[in-house]
């Protein structure tokens, strides 16, 4: 058993306090290896922004559970050495059983997920309680759900949205005692958030989709003043990096992501955590895959994880500077 004081992690309850007060959001970014990690410390080092390691049961399977301890530390080295000693949050996204929550807190995860969207109601509220207070027994803080995302969460596929019943929200909050909450508004995972049908097209010919609910944020803001809310599915889906894929033997098709206006709008509100990874594969891939065809005779993987890398860095960056505000909030 480690706790993650030891691993000199944080977890999220004053980053959000400060968050919120001061309307911006801090930065969930997934990760599965080496190269993501470093690209994530270098930009918020260089940016001075607090930074939340999301790490899904799948991530979790694939780079084993004992590498992550390890790697989440060294983050934390790797960043004092850069010059910053950045708040970093080990957080495990999605967590789907008590037991899995359990299994992280214990190995030195600083915040959990526990998504017990897609149970009934009372269902969700026991499994969350049951999570909340081994958790706050450990110091780890804990984000409950309510909604469901359309698309795909780890293995559940949802076709339509259920938006979250804002009079759901304070009753929720009270009973479970989670420390922040993530609601449906509109958005999804993965990179094709909406079909061409659904979006309308500019002036320009550039597809615009349907608005996010603002409407359901601010009735939730109003019943739980203050409380931190967390926006899953915030991949923006940048279209020069499809472009890139594409020109280069990929094939993603109708990839539509959430405008990045409406992410800056999020993150002055009571959204103080937005969870990005789509965009970071989407970056990673589009640099893997312009190293290889323009140089076929490459071999060595750091000549195409590195400028993966370099690309991840400067996306991560532009996020918390032009989308989440949360540079210079270290
Ligand atoms: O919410 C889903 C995240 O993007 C994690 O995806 O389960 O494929 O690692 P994953
Ligand atoms: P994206 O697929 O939009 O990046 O969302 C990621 C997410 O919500 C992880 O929990
Ligand atoms: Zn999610």
């Amino acid at each position: 058993m480690v706790s993650y004081k030891e691993l000199g992690l944080s977890n999220t309850k004053e980053l959000f306090a400060k968050a919120h007060a001061g309307k911006y959001a801090i930065p969930a970014f997934n990760f599965n290896n080496m190269e993501q990690l470093q690209a994530i410390v270098q930009a918020c080092v260089e940016t001075k922004s607090p930074v939340i390691l999301q790490v899904s049961a799948g991530a979790r399977k694939y780079a084993n559970q004992t590498m992550l301890r390890y790697m989440a530390q060294g983050a934390v080295e790797y960043a004092k050495e850069l010059g910053c000693n950045i708040p970093i949050v080990l957080h495990l996204d999605h967590g789907n059983s008590f037991e899995l929550c359990k299994d992280c807190i214990d190995s030195g995860f600083s915040s959990v997920m526990i998504d017990g969207s897609h149970l009934p109601y009372e269902e969700n509220i026991a499994l969350t309680k049951k999570v909340v207070e081994y958790a706050h027994a450990h110091g780890v803080t804990v984000e409950g759900e309510l909604g469901v995302l359309a698309g795909i969460e780890d293995e559940v596929v949802a076709e339509h949205h259920t938006y979250t019943e804002p009079d759901q929200v304070e009753d929720f909050v009270k009973k479970t005692g989670v420390d922040s909450l993530a609601i449906s508004i509109g958005t999804s995972h993965g990179a094709n958030k909406f079909t061409p049908a659904q979006c309308t097209r500019n002036a320009d010919g550039i597809l615009i989709p349907p608005p996010l609910r603002f409407d359901i944020l601010e009735e939730i803001e109003k019943r739980i003043p203050g409380f931190p809310i967390v926006l899953h599915g915030a991949s923006s889906v940048p279209q020069e990096l499809v472009a890139i894929i594409n020109a280069n033997g990929g094939a993603m098709k109708d990839a539509i992501g959430i405008p990045e206006s409406e992410l800056r709008h999020a993150a002055t509100s009571a959204v103080c955590k937005v969870n990005i990874d789509s965009d970071g594969r989407i970056a990673m891939t589009a640099a893997v895959r312009q190293v290889l065809a323009t140089q076929p005779a490459e071999f060595d993987p750091r000549k195409y994880l590195g400028p993966a890398r370099d690309q991840l860095k400067e996306l991560y960056k532009h996020k918390v500077l032009n989308v989440l505000g949360s540079n210079n909030k270290a």
